[in-house]
């Protein structure tokens, strides 16, 4: 079996791991950059880590379609189930065996109201721990934490960090978060989608090798990564 990630662009990532596929964060439509329509993709399950549009997307249609599981906080689940979307809800510090591996809800510092003004709880991160051997920290929508130094206990492969500023992390903050995480390779997300939070990657990513050694993958929207 092997596992490999596409990255859709903003906090979106396409996942393949021991025959699941796994869509995080699934903001297409409405997304200037997304390579890709919600109409062209399938997933068994969709990671939500907060409430807000640009994260929720397109997640109950693209659920609806493919009778996927949403796997989200406690209060987003429930605001799913109630549009007749199947959901699994989890809070944070609780980690639960998937088919493909094991999910833990980690912290993030940031906002969760759902796109009807529903309550969508605590916005959380993912560390996902693969079957395959391959440990994906995707810190979601956040700012920076001290607490990111026990995530980074758990040995991290590759960590997905914001770096777009403004609503998140912003360059100076996702290095200390990098020192903190120590990941074996990190990349940019939650950047350049609107003008409001563009910033330079590679750039960034020059900065990360040369501050903290840790090597530095800037994707562009639509492409693939393997990782085991
Ligand atoms: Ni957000
Ligand atoms: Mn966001």
């Amino acid at each position: 079996m092997s596992s490999r990630l596409r990255w859709l662009g903003h906090s979106c990532f396409y996942l393949e791991s021991s025959g699941s596929r796994i869509l995080i964060d699934p903001f297409l439509t409405g997304n200037p950059v997304a390579p890709c329509k919600a109409s062209e993709l399938s997933a068994d399950f969709i990671l939500v880590s907060h409430g807000h549009g640009d994260h929720v997307g397109d997640a109950i249609d693209i659920a609806q379609r493919c009778n996927a599981t949403v796997i989200c906080n406690y209060e987003i689940s429930a605001w799913m189930e109630a549009k007749g979307v199947k959901a699994h809800g989890m809070q944070h510090g609780g980690a639960f065996q998937f088919p493909f591996g094991k999910v833990k809800l980690t912290l993030a510092f940031h906002g969760s109201m759902l796109p009807d003004g529903s309550n969508g709880g605590n916005p959380c991160g993912f560390l996902l721990c693969l079957n395959e051997g391959f440990t994906f920290y995707d810190a979601a929508d956040t700012g920076l934490f001290g607490d990111m130094a026990l995530i980074g206990e758990e040995g991290i492969d590759l960590a997905a960090l914001p770096i777009g500023d403004n609503y998140t992390m912003g360059p100076d903050d996702a290095i200390r978060a990098v020192k903190l995480l120590k990941p074996k390779k990190v990349m940019p997300i939650h950047y350049n989608t609107f003008a409001l939070i563009n910033q330079d990657a590679k750039g960034w990513a020059a900065r990360v090798k040369k501050e903290t050694g840790v090597e530095a993958l800037v994707l562009n929207p639509g492409d693939w990564l393997d990782l085991k």
